[in-house]
């Protein structure tokens, strides 16, 4: 409930606060709307009773009880050298108890420099976020804005609260120096904190993205490095502001690099060490302003150069190739997950041979069951004849 109150409040004073941003010098802040008052943590404060009538006997009371009337002078409450077992519900009554006034009091400081850092991955875009120095314990709103030789533009802020602003469009080539403005405001006061930075010295390049490592059939010390330019870098203004790329490869366990520069998004290394894993790494930095900055690395890409029949990893697209085993005679392909059509010919191929094959035990048996069921009729008619022939002989035997 205490926390409900509390927020409530701050919105409130947040809105005064845009309301009246330009007169915040008061050291105390009485906001009468929701009887929320500011004060400064170690400094003295006083809080007035709205409803008394001048000279007439107040009481106050802290959290409900009763406080000290030493402390009171014509109404008001002053407490010194404040802490924060201060904060909470003060009310003044009359000498009939009733309730005049009720006042919550907030207690907090100043606010102080904030800590600034800028980043800028492109020339459309500066990006500068701030952290407080000293936590005030108050509701706090920043001012932020830029100027270029006198001329003032608001740093966007898209998210309240994200302590983040944008500046879009800096003048880059007319003045490359601005000035940053980020002023902390809250019921007590404010503190701007200004700071100077060069776009030149600023833009930083995010790393390249994308970074592909494939190794060149038949060649052993080559290796073909693709990638793409960071999407933070505006594809409409790529061509405006080409980037330079700076690509670093070692065989793994050795201490040195070796460097190749370019503007395009594609290098072959020529030198690569045979059957070697290779750790690859490239960062971008703008072609035409001197002192920019280089991107940090991107990450590493391990890669080996093509070590003849056997790949060290699935062949990728740019190597038109495949290694089909000829190892079984009939390869049964059937759990390969990809259904690579270079291999269907050698599948539909064995297939057919099996299937001959058994054709021609088929026809060979079939041809065994005909011979014997022949071989076996010639023999039932053999003996029929026999037995016609000695018949006959018994008839022309003369009795
Ligand atoms: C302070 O006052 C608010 C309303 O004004 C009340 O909700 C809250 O309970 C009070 N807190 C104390 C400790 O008296
Ligand atoms: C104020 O209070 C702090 C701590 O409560 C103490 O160190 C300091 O001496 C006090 N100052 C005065 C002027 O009473
Ligand atoms: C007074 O009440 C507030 C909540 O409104 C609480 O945070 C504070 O600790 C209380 N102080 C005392 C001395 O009771
Ligand atoms: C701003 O804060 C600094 C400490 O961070 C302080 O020295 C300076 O006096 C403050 N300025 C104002 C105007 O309060
Ligand atoms: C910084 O911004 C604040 C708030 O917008 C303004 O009051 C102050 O004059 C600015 N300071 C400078 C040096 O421009
Ligand atoms: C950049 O790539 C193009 C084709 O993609 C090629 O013609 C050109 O020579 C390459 N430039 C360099 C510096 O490698
Ligand atoms: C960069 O330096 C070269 C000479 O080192 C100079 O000719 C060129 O104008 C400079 N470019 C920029 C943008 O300052």
């Amino acid at each position: 409930m205490p926390g409900l109150v509390s927020c409530l409040g701050d919105l409130i004073v947040t809105g005064i606060i845009i309301l009246f941003s330009d007169h915040v010098k008061s050291e105390i802040w009485t906001n009468e709307v929701s009887d929320v008052q500011f004060g400064g943590l170690g400094s003295r404060v006083t809080l007035t009773c709205g409803g008394s009538h001048g000279g007439s006997l107040v009481e106050w009371r802290f959290n409900g009880s009763s406080v000290p009337p030493w402390q009171t002078h014509e109404g008001s409450l002053t407490l010194l050298n404040t802490t924060h077992s201060m904060e909470g519900n003060y009310s003044c009554h009359d000498e009939r108890g009733t309730l005049l006034q009720s006042i919550k009091l907030r207690l907090g400081h100043l606010p102080h420099f904030v800590s600034v850092s800028c980043h800028m991955p492109n020339h459309m875009k500066i990006y500068c976020s701030w952290v407080q120095t000293k936590t005030t314990d108050l509701p706090t709103m920043y001012r932020t804005s830029y100027s270029v030789k006198g001329k003032f533009e608001p740093c966007e802020q898209e998210h309240i609260g994200m302590n983040e602003c944008t500046i879009t469009n800096p003048p880059f080539w007319s003045s490359s120096k601005i000035l940053v403005n980020i002023t902390e405001i809250n019921p007590l006061g404010s503190n701007s904190t200004i700071i100077q930075i060069d776009t030149h010295e600023l833009l930083k390049p995010d790393p390249p993205e994308d970074v592909q490592v494939l190794y060149v059939e038949g060649q052993p010390t080559q290796l073909l490095v693709k990638w793409n330019w960071p999407s933070s870098w505006a594809a409409e203004i790529m061509h405006a502001f080409p980037l330079t790329f700076l690509l670093r490869y070692r065989p793994i366990g050795s201490n040195y690099w070796s460097m190749l520069e370019t503007e395009n998004t594609s290098l072959k290394i020529m030198d690569a060490l045979v059957g070697h894993l290779h750790q690859i790494q490239i960062r971008a930095q703008d072609a035409l302003i001197n002192h920019s900055q280089w991107s940090e690395w991107s990450h590493v890409v391990d890669a080996r150069p093509w070590i003849g029949q056997k790949p060290w990893e699935e062949p990728t697209e740019s190597v038109i190739c495949c290694f089909p085993s000829f190892d079984t005679p009939f390869p049964v392909r059937t759990t390969d997950k990809s259904p690579d059509s270079s291999l269907h010919p050698n599948g539909s191929l064995g297939l057919l041979v099996l299937l001959g094959l058994f054709a021609a035990v088929m026809v060979a048996v079939l041809l065994t069951i005909i011979v014997l069921l022949w071989v076996r009729q010639r023999k039932q008619d053999n003996v029929k004849k026999q037995e016609l022939t000695s018949m006959v002989k018994m008839k022309s035997i003369p009795i």
